[in-house]
């Protein structure tokens, strides 16, 4: 049953940790609940609404004047085995760690890497989350919403979910237009270990074989080493896109700057790390009152305590500024703004 919350303090629904209010948070716990709810108060979906996920990747710079709606809907079921594929429905209020974990004990291959990534389910087609070298748009074989134009159940297949890095459709066409209800992934239970990312085969080879436990438990620590948590000091994760430029842009910063870190992009492009730019820029650790750059990872902002969304924001506005002035480069927040 939809449970509702009115002028309720955001705080414990948002991993920086910044204190603003929404004037409704409605919470679902099955597609049929969330049907069942907006068709008997078409008042949510006529008003401001949006979709807090684990608010692992929102950041409020204001109060917000109208609908959360949040999915704490529960359940990881196997419901087809294709050879040794097997097809896995998540809720989108599950924790995605969680089904990370479930998935490594049931010996499935497919998401070990990404691990520890913190956030719910129903958000990972988002924003395609990823880390070393796997992508979730690798495992989704579709996602199930519901159409808030037409109150609907649509079940979209994973190829057409425009999948980029750190991209889909639903920050696009989609956005705004449905509420995802549950995804379905395609996980193997033929091993396949990536270790393409050298840090992460540095780490997992201290434990032994390339099995799941053994990648996951490599994750974890590696995250672990560099990542605050932010139940102890709140942040959002990489707070920047690592930005994309033209390979003569590439090219005309190595010959100043030859152990600048850049990896092969699509369409002949190259990738850059925004922790690395931000690091040189002199950010790296540093705090301006509130908030400030972690000293592990530049790419993540912190909150120290205390700190508004309007702080964080002025703080990314100066990396931006010193990253622009010194590298020429504009890095872009993954980080949804919400004001
Ligand atoms: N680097 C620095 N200084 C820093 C941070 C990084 O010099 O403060 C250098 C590293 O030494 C390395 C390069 O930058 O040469 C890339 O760093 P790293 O491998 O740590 O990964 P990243 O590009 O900083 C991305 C994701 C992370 C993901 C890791 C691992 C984005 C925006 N971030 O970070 O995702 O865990 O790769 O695959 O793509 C997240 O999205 O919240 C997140 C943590």
């Amino acid at each position: 049953m939809a449970k509702e919350h009115k002028d309720i303090d955001l705080r414990p629904y948002n991993s920086f940790g910044v204190s603003q209010l929404a004037t409704r948070l409605v919470e679902f716990d099955s597609y049929d609940d969330l049907h069942a709810t907006l068709t008997a108060d078409p008042t949510i979906l006529a008003g401001r609404w949006r979709v807090l996920g684990g608010g692992n990747n929102t950041l409020f710079t204001a109060d917000y004047d109208g609908t959360l709606i949040h999915p704490i809907s529960r359940g990881i079921t196997i419901t087809a085995e294709r050879g040794t594929d097997v097809v896995v429905r998540v809720e989108a209020g599950e924790e995605w760690d969680d089904v990370v974990a479930w998935a490594v004990e049931h010996d499935l291959w497919g998401i070990e890497n990404l691990s520890l990534i913190p956030g719910q389910a129903g958000a990972a087609p988002v924003q395609n989350i990823g880390a070393y070298g796997t992508e979730a748009k690798d495992t989704i074989e579709s996602v199930e919403m519901l159409c808030t134009d037409t109150l609907n159940r649509l079940v979209l297949g994973g190829e057409y979910c425009s999948f980029g890095y750190r991209e889909s459709i639903f920050k696009h066409q989609l956005a705004g237009r449905v509420i995802i209800t549950a995804i379905n992934l395609r996980l193997s239970r033929t091993a396949s270990p990536r270790l393409d990312y050298g840090a992460l085969r540095a780490e997992e080879e201290k434990l032994g074989e390339p099995t799941l436990s053994n990648i996951r438990k490599a994750v974890i620590s590696i995250r672990e080493s560099k990542l605050p948590d932010p139940k102890v000091l709140g942040n959002g994760g990489s707070f920047f896109k690592n930005p994309i430029v033209e390979p003569e842009v590439a090219e005309q910063l190595l010959t100043t700057y030859p152990d600048m870190p850049h990896y092969p992009a699509p369409e002949g492009k190259v990738k850059l790390a925004s922790g690395w730019l931000i690091e040189q820029a002199g950010w790296k650790g540093r705090r301006v009152a509130n908030v400030g750059v972690h000293d592990r990872q530049a790419l993540v902002l912190v909150n120290h305590g205390g700190a508004t969304g309007g702080e964080v924001m002025a703080l990314a506005r100066q990396v931006v500024a010193d990253v622009k002035s010194k590298f020429g480069i504009e890095i872009s927040p993954e980080i949804n703004i919400v004001g």
